[in-house]
């Protein structure tokens, strides 16, 4: 079961049977309309009944919706075992993914669900000092629910609200706390992990904001109710922006575990699916017809959902070209700090634009498929494999077009780019901050 959001509007949603849609109400809800559907935070008052709700996280089977899919309440708990003192809490909205728009609508509609689960988790574990990381920064929306909230007195922190620099890097967890820190935001190898040494080195809590917002419902409603949708292995819903081939986009929410087709078209204008974003996987049409939104499943095909975002790419378009563009995007966008960021990435950004041009030298598939696999595994944070997964479905899912392309020809008859890249790209180590 899905409900469909359309971007802008955010009208439409309905209460399904299965209780959906949980996160997003049908029309942007202020304190007073978030109070009366869901009440006041269910603050447990002390430390030890606090962490009941990590055990509760544990129980609902919560999974980080940033990304990485990762268990909620083993990072909490953590912090909360880390030894009493400054420990820091991060609602990861910089939404570096430039085809991602749910967390952007999340944070625009249903403000306070984000903001309960903040102050929720940092009560949990202990937290003494709570961020927001934003892509727009502070917007009205937000600026509202915390003047709001401050004088009902709801919430047991202060919020300092940072702006993420519009990198694809920013939002990856210790980019975010090098930029809270005050420097540029870029990543840097782990261990230590920032649950341990953190923000100023103190152990930090990261958490994207839709899986706040689970949170938020998980400590009202339970680990049961949170059960009741999604499967056993991938409980509950998540939000999806979703690219359709007329070139709408939408947020979804949606039950993990439906079919993709009922998201995707799968019809004769749609010639490929990319699941998972610009980290993830393409994936032909008959074949993925079948796949549902679930790691589970998508893993056969090393594939994941990642942050939601989900692309159907229309028939009339050059899937090569536009896995080169957005590759080249990848490439330009490392931060150029180890070998396979600074080596590898642009050389398969080069070699994917010469086989998206017309012609190509014989060995350049094979290079671009050696330069992938000295580059996976090798760097300080994931872009590089990421990228790699990105490229390698690429190559498969268009190697017919390959082999027009090396011809000459190309199966497109509409080139207006497709997938959407941001917009005069910074290209300064300012530009980082
Ligand atoms: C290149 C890269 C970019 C990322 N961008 C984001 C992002 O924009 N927003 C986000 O919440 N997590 C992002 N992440 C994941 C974060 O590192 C981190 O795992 C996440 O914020 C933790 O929250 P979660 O467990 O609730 O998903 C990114 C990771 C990588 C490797
Ligand atoms: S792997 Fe690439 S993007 Fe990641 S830290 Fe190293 S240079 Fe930067």
């Amino acid at each position: 079961m899905t409900t469909t959001v359309n971007e802008s509007t955010a009208g439409g949603a309905a209460r399904q049977a299965t209780g959906l849609p949980r996160l997003l109400p049908a029309a942007p809800e202020d304190l007073r309309g978030h109070l009366a559907r869901y009440g006041a935070p269910p603050y447990r008052g002390s430390r030890d009944r606090a962490g009941v709700l990590i055990g509760d996280v544990e129980a609902s089977g919560l999974t980080g919706r940033g990304g990485a899919a990762f268990p909620v309440y083993r990072k909490m708990a953590i912090v909360a075992r880390a030894r009493a003192g400054r420990k820091v809490i991060v609602a990861n909205g910089s939404e570096s993914e430039p085809a991602s728009r749910k967390d952007e609508l999340l944070l625009r509609i249903a403000p306070n669900l984000v903001l309960d689960g903040l102050q929720l988790a940092a009560e949990a574990v202990g937290a003494t000092e709570a961020h927001l990381y934003l892509h727009y920064g502070p917007t009205p929306e937000i600026l509202r629910a915390l003047a709001e909230r401050a004088s009902r007195g709801l919430d047991g922190l202060g919020v300092t609200i940072t702006q993420a620099p519009p990198r694809f890097l920013a939002g990856q967890e210790t980019a975010l706390v090098n930029r809270l820190g005050g420097g540029p935001a870029l990543p840097t190898f782990q261990p230590p992990r920032v649950t341990e040494r953190g923000l100023g080195g103190a152990p930090t809590l990261v958490q994207n904001v839709e899986t706040l917002a689970h949170l938020a419902l998980i400590a009202r409603y339970g680990p049961r109710w949170f059960r009741a949708a999604g499967t056993d292995a991938e409980p509950g819903s998540m939000l999806t922006t979703v690219y359709r081939p007329d070139a709408k986009t939408q947020v979804f929410e949606a039950e993990i575990g439906v079919p993709l087709r009922t998201l995707l078209s799968g019809g004769a204008e749609t010639q490929a699916w990319l699941v998972g974003g610009y980290h993830g996987t393409w994936l032909p049409m008959p074949q993925a017809a079948g796949l549902t939104l679930a790691n589970d499943t998508l893993k056969r095909f090393e594939a994941s959902v990642g942050a939601g975002v989900l692309v159907a790419l229309p028939a009339d378009r050059c899937g090569l070209t536009e896995a080169a563009r957005v590759t080249g995007y990848l490439a330009a966008e490392s931060a150029g700090q180890c070998g396979p960021c600074l080596n590898g990435l642009p050389r398969i950004a080069a070699g994917l634009a010469e086989l998206a041009g017309p012609g190509h030298r014989r060995q350049t598939r094979a290079d671009v498929e050696r330069w992938a696999g000295l580059v996976t595994g090798r760097g300080a944070c994931n872009h590089p494999d990421g990228t790699v997964r990105f490229v390698r479905s690429a190559l498969t899912v268009f190697a017919p077009e390959i082999a027009l392309h090396a011809r000459g020809q190309c199966s497109a008859t509409n080139r207006k780019p497709f997938l959407p890249l941001p917009n005069g790209m910074p290209t300064s180590e300012d530009d980082w901050t």
